[in-house]
């Protein structure tokens, strides 16, 4: 595909959670289809008519897919890289398998920060108790012993304190395991916790959205407010980082990059995400274009909208029993509340979103 893809035009997602449920909706006025592929139904596919229900390892069915989309994209980062691998043999993958293997891996992503220059805290790779051991020295402690895959929501992470026992640590990442790909950081005592969502398009133009503050319980994000509180020079320096990135990724599409800001005001990386991403919701209802509408517009080779601020924004998720607040969100005028057609809420699983959205005060 090297021009744009005209309307009728499917786009294929791998994936069947909210973020590909709110870009199949996003995508729908610029008149593109959504085909879901995925091994089970989810809020993705409550709103298109469009499924594959199969695993991420079924070739036969990988390629009837591929026959009948015209670009593949992925709401979340762990798509196996043989699933992405065998589909771009096809069909355009956006963004690309090179991208999405980098952010698969905190090695490889801490890895290609540091040789684009981008500021993270202190890191070393370790695989067993014993390197930890060396790299909570090396580091001081606390530090943070992370897995290098598979991690969302705090989970597969823990942090190294003082009298903490290497091999306590790594039993909480790794069980049984004596060898496993993880990583240990050093602690950022961060005055806040920030993103910014940034969009690249097909010819390379980008257009990120301005840093935002998230504010987290329990390692889950619970708000995200606009304007974040912060100097122009860490704005600045968060956008340049954002730009850095995806340049430096080759990427088309959506990327989220959360960020520390320290007591100093510097502005280091924590980690990358190759897709939409929940700190960047607020766009829904507080900018010109929505980060899925971007998306969409991105991997369709589309020009990108603008990503003008409409008002400020709280953006407020909906975790587990939280959801059932909605009648009284519902009955406030000016929020807007997004559910993804989730009808089990466990304790912490994301039923939903609000946005509320008030006049700009800058
Ligand atoms: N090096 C660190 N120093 C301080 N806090 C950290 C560090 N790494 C992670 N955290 C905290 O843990 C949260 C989750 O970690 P993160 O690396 O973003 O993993 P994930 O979001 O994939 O679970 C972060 O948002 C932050 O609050
Ligand atoms: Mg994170």
């Amino acid at each position: 595909m090297s021009h744009p893809l005209s309307p009728g035009s499917v786009i294929g997602m791998l994936g069947s959670g909210q973020l590909g449920r709110m870009t199949a909706l996003a995508a729908a006025p610029l008149g593109l289809r959504t085909h879901v592929f995925a091994p089970e139904p989810g809020p993705a596919t409550l709103v298109t008519d469009l499924y594959t229900r199969a695993a991420y390892d079924d070739e036969d069915a990988l390629a009837r897919f591929a026959a009948t989309v015209d670009v593949v994209t992925y709401e979340f980062e762990n798509v196996p890289a043989r699933t992405a691998a065998f589909l771009a043999g096809r069909v355009p993958v956006r963004p690309g398998p090179a991208a999405l293997g980098i952010c698969q891996h905190r090695v490889s992503e801490k890895t290609f920060l540091r040789d684009a220059g981008i500021p993270t805290t202190g890191w070393r790779a370790v695989s067993n108790a014993a390197e930890v051991a060396a790299a909570a020295d090396a580091l001081g402690r606390p530090c943070v012993l992370k897995t290098a895959r598979f991690g969302y929501d705090g989970k597969g992470q823990t942090i190294v304190r003082p009298g903490t026992d290497a091999a306590d640590a790594w039993r909480v990442i790794a069980g049984d395991k004596a060898e496993l790909d993880a990583i240990v950081e050093a602690f950022v005592d961060f005055r806040l916790e920030a993103s910014v969502v940034v969009a690249r398009g097909f010819r390379g133009e980008v257009a990120a959205y301005e840093l935002v503050e998230n504010r987290h319980r329990d390692h889950i994000l619970h708000q995200t407010i606009v304007p974040a509180d912060v100097s122009d020079t860490v704005r600045t320096e968060a956008d340049a980082i954002a730009r850095t990135v995806v340049e430096a990724l080759d990427y088309v599409g959506v990327l989220g990059v959360e960020m520390f800001v320290t007591h100093d005001g510097q502005v280091l990386v924590n980690e990358l995400a190759p897709r939409p991403h929940n700190s960047g919701h607020w766009t829904q209802d507080g900018a010109v274009t929505c980060q899925f509408e971007q998306h969409a517009r991105a991997v369709a080779g589309l020009p990108l909208g603008s990503v003008a601020r409409v008002g400020d924004a709280v953006m407020t998720n909906l975790l587990g029993d939280d959801v059932d607040q909605v009648p009284t969100w519902l009955a406030e005028p000016h929020a807007k509340v997004h559910l993804y057609g989730k009808t089990e809420a466990r304790a912490g699983r994301k039923m939903g979103h609000v946005n509320v959205i008030s006049p700009r005060r800058g």
